[in-house]
C-alpha cells in the first residue's frame, strides 16, 4: 500500500507532503486506524542506559519536532521515540525551500534550521499524549543565541524536559545553525558537557529521578576527532551517545538533480559513513557508552549493520519516507532474528 501512498505524497514538494502525511497519520490514529497500516513488530526488548526498550528500533529526531504526532507515532510500532531538536524560544527555521527529495539515491537533503514551535509547546503537547513508552528529547539552542552563551539555551531546555523525558538529547551536530558544530569540539564541548553533568545532578535529586544525558554527533569527523570525543564523553559521564546526524558530504549523489543543494544529506548514501563512526566509537569508547545509531538505515540490513558495529538501539527517519512504515517491523523481525541466532545485539 504505501508504494501507492508514496507516489502520491511524491507529487507534492517535499514539505508540504510531509505536514500532510503526519496529519493523515494523526486522524487515521484518532479512528484507530494506525495500527492497521503495518504489522505490529515482535517484542524485542533492551535495558540500555537503564531504561527499557520494547524493541530496538526507534523514530529519529526531526520528523516531530514540536511533539504534535506523538501518540500517532507511536502507534506504528517503535521501540521509542524521540522529539525535537526543540530550543528555548520558538523560530522558523530557515527560508523555503530547505528540504529536498533526490529519489534515485534514496536521499534527502535539507536546511530546515531547527523549525520549531519552542519547548514549551512541545512540554504542553508531551503532557497532552497518552503515550507512555520510552522517550528522548533533543534539544538545541536558539540561532541567534551566540555560540559563547549556547550553554544557558541547552540548559534551559533540559530543565524544561527533564521531568518528562526518558532521555534527553544534546544536539550539537545539526548542519544548519551556523557555528553548532564548534560545539563538538575543545573546550566549547567541556564547558558545555560539564555544565549540563551538573544541572542533571540537580535535577535528579528535584525530581529523584536520574534521566540519561546523550549526545548527538556528525559524521563528518575524522578518527583523531572521534578519539577525542570519546575521551571527553567518558571524561564528563555521558550517558549515550548518538551517532550519527545528517552529512555535509555528497558522496554518492554527485551529479543528481539537488546534490548541489546546501543542507545535510541524509538517507542510503550516509548508511557507511554513518556505521563506521558508530564501529570507530564503539571501539573508542570501550563499550562503556551505549550508541544509537542513526543513518542510511533503509533496509533490515542496514540495522543490522548498525547493531554488529556496536550500537545498542537504531533510528530511523530518511527510510520512512522511502519505504514507509513497515520498515519498523522488518527492521525489529530482522533483529529479532539474530537475536536468535545468537549473535551480537547484547542489550547494554
Ligand atoms: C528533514 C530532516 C530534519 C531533521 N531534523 C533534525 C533535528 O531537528 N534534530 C536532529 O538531531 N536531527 C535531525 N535530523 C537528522 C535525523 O535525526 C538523522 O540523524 C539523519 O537524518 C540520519 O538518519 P537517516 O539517514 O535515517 O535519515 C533531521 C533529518 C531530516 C531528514
Amino acid at each position: 500500500m504505501y508504494p501507492l501512498l508514496r507516489s502520491l505524497l511524491f507529487r507534492l514538494g517535499p514539505e508540504a507532503s510531509h505536514t500532510l502525511a503526519l496529519e493523515a497519520l494523526k486522524r487515521t490514529h484518532r479512528l484507530g486506524g494506525a495500527r492497521l497500516l503495518c504489522r505490529r513488530p515482535p517484542l524485542l526488548p533492551r535495558r540500555v542506559m537503564g531504561i527499557d526498550f520494547p524493541n530496538p528500533v526507534g523514530l529519529a529526531a526531526g520528523l516531530d519536532k514540536n511533539g504534535d504526532y506523538l501518540d500517532a507515532l507511536a502507534s506504528l510500532g517503535f521501540g521509542f521515540i524521540e522529539l525535537g531538536t526543540v530550543t528555548p524560544r520558538p523560530q522558523p527555521g530557515n527560508p523555503r525551500p530547505r528540504l529536498f527529495r533526490l529519489p534515485r539515491a534514496q536521499a534527502l537533503i535539507n536546511r530546515m534550521g531547527f523549525n520549531n514551535k519552542g519547548v514549551d509547546h512541545l512540554v504542553t503537547r508531551v503532557r497532552r499524549a497518552r503515550y507512555r513508552g520510552v522517550l528522548g528529547i533533543n534539544i538545541g539552542k536558539n540561532f541567534d543565541t551566540p555560540l559563547e552563551r549556547a550553554t544557558e539555551d541547552y540548559l534551559i531546555c533540559l530543565r524544561r524536559v527533564y521531568s518528562l523525558a526518558s532521555y534527553v538529547v544534546i544536539n550539537v551536530s545539526s548542519p544548519n545553525t551556523a557555528g553548532l558544530r564548534d560545539l563538538q569540539h575543545g573546550e566549547l564541548l567541556d564547558e558545555l558537557l560539564a555544565a549540563l553533568k551538573a544541572e542533571q545532578k540537580l535535577l535528579t535529586v528535584q525530581y529523584a529521578r536520574y534521566v540519561p544525558l546523550v549526545i548527538k554527533i556528525a559524521p563528518d569527523m575524522n578518527e583523531a576527532e572521534l578519539e577525542l570525543v570519546a575521551d571527553r564523553l567518558l571524561a564528563h559521564g555521558i550517558d549515550g551517545v548518538t551517532a550519527t546526524n545528517t552529512t555535509l558530504g555528497r558522496q554518492g549523489v554527485q551529479g543528481l538533480p539537488h546534490a548541489e543543494q546546501a543542507g545535510g544529506l541524509s538517507g542510503a548514501p550516509l548508511q557507511e559513513r554513518a556505521t563506521e563512526v558508530v564501529r570507530l566509537l564503539s571501539r573508542y569508547l570501550h563499550g562503556r557508552i551505549p550508541i544509537i545509531g542513526v543513518g542510511g538505515i533503509v533496509n533490515p540490513e542496514g540495522a543490522l549493520q548498525k547493531l554488529r558495529n556496536g550500537a545498542s538501539l537504531v533510528q530511523l527517519y530518511t527510510g520512512l519516507i522511502y519505504r514507509g512504515p513497515a520498515l519498523i517491523g522488518e527492521s525489529v523481525w530482522a533483529l529479532h532474528e539474530e537475536a536468535l541466532r545468537g549473535l551480537g545485539t547484547s542489550g547494554r
